[in-house]
């Protein structure tokens, strides 16, 4: 049963409430509380109520980068906050935006200002908030390359922390967010974007969805243009098909490793890194092991994009981890290679 919501001031409370509509999984999980949180100033207020205090924070954006393998037996904060301030123009614009904002809003604001660089992410689900926790990358850009600043309320020295980029701590797929689970909600992301930039077209596909375009000289919004064209074909839209985009990393290995892979796998997808190691493509293992398209019940792996989870309907969320870890299992016995999963995966027995 969910009971009544009761607005706070800034936030709203809801006990045992359904998160089935907040996760792009659409796991019909349950939260014991759920926080909306719209002014993040209120943000110290909540998490000192001893109902909150004392049981673990789920901290949400859009649901899109996350697996809840169970219920959820603590508080929830659902980020709602709104904001973009331009605080500063120029050659380079310091923009300040709240973590609630939806990514994909931004992108296409900051095109239309005519801010450059954050074009190849157009269209990646999600918030800005989540967008530093796991340094979100596509088509050759991260996101830590425009991060100037994050801001978070940091709940072990329980004050407001202004995290410079070096102090992120950004790798692949990571972030200081991520290694210290728990430890900061952020509440706003500082970027600093460009008027003019070197764009980045080297990533498979660019070049030539922008040559069917006719754009031979090409401006930051053609490349968005290209990036939602190959998007759009590859991936399953979560709108459609329950998904949270790439459910597993790609992996990074030596290259002593993948010579061995390559022997016996001439086909192999690597990507040579600057420090000799390399990333393989997890997509390539997937399929290769004869996983793309694999089905138990309603979960499954996408037939469009082996790294892509989805479900078909009513998966729970335990069944969806449980197929996940079949995957882990079977490209490890077969290629001696461990995946590790992208998504927080929360609540898992
Ligand atoms: N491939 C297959 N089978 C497939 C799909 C791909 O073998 O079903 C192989 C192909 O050889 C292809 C290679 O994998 O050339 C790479 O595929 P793709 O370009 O789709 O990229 P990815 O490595 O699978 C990563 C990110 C995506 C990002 C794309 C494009 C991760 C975990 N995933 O995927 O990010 O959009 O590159 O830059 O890094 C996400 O993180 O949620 C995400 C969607």
């Amino acid at each position: 049963m969910q009971l009544e919501r009761t607005d706070m001031g800034g936030y709203s409370l809801l006990e045992n409430a359904s998160l089935a509509t907040r996760n792009t999984l659409r796991v019909p999980a349950r939260a014991r509380l759920l926080a909306e949180l719209r002014d993040a100033a209120k943000l110290p207020e909540l998490l000192n109520f001893p109902a909150v205090r004392q049981s673990p924070l789920l901290v949400l954006g859009e649901g899109s980068n996350l697996l809840l393998a169970g219920d959820f037996d603590g508080t929830v904060i659902a980020m709602e906050t709104r904001g973009v301030q331009v605080e500063q123009d120029g050659e380079t614009a310091r923009i300040a935006v709240a973590a609630g904002e939806r990514w994909d809003d931004f992108v296409r604001w900051s095109l239309g200002q005519g801010y450059a660089g954050l074009e190849n992410l157009i269209l990646i689900p999600g918030t800005v908030g989540a967008a530093p926790i796991q340094n979100i990358g596509a088509y050759g850009t991260e996101v830590a390359e425009f991060v100037e600043s994050v801001e978070a309320w940091d709940t072990r020295e329980h004050r407001v922390a202004t995290l410079d980029r070096a102090a992120c701590a950004f790798a692949y797929r990571d972030s200081l967010f991520k290694r210290e689970p728990g430890r900061y909600v952020v509440t706003a992301v500082r970027f600093a974007l460009p008027r003019t930039h070197a764009l980045r077209l080297d990533y498979a596909g660019i070049r030539e969805e922008l040559a069917r375009m006719g754009a031979d000289k090409p401006a930051p919004f053609h490349v968005a243009e290209a990036v939602v064209h190959l998007r759009t074909r590859k991936l399953p839209d979560p709108a459609v098909i329950g998904n949270a985009g790439s459910f597993f990393k790609n992996p990074i290995v030596e290259a002593a490793q993948v010579e061995a892979l390559r022997q016996q796998h001439p086909q192999l997808v690597a990507w040579p890194g600057a420090d000799g190691r390399s990333k393989l493509s997890a997509a390539w293992l997937i399929e290769a092991a004869g996983l793309k398209g694999l089905r138990e019940g309603d979960a499954g792996i996408s037939n469009r994009h082996a790294l892509v989870l989805v479900n078909h309907g009513r998966a729970s969320g335990a069944e969806l981890w449980a197929l996940a870890q079949q995957v882990i299992a079977t490209v490890q016995a077969r290629f001696g290679v461990q995946l590790e999963p992208e998504p927080l995966v929360v609540g898992a027995r």
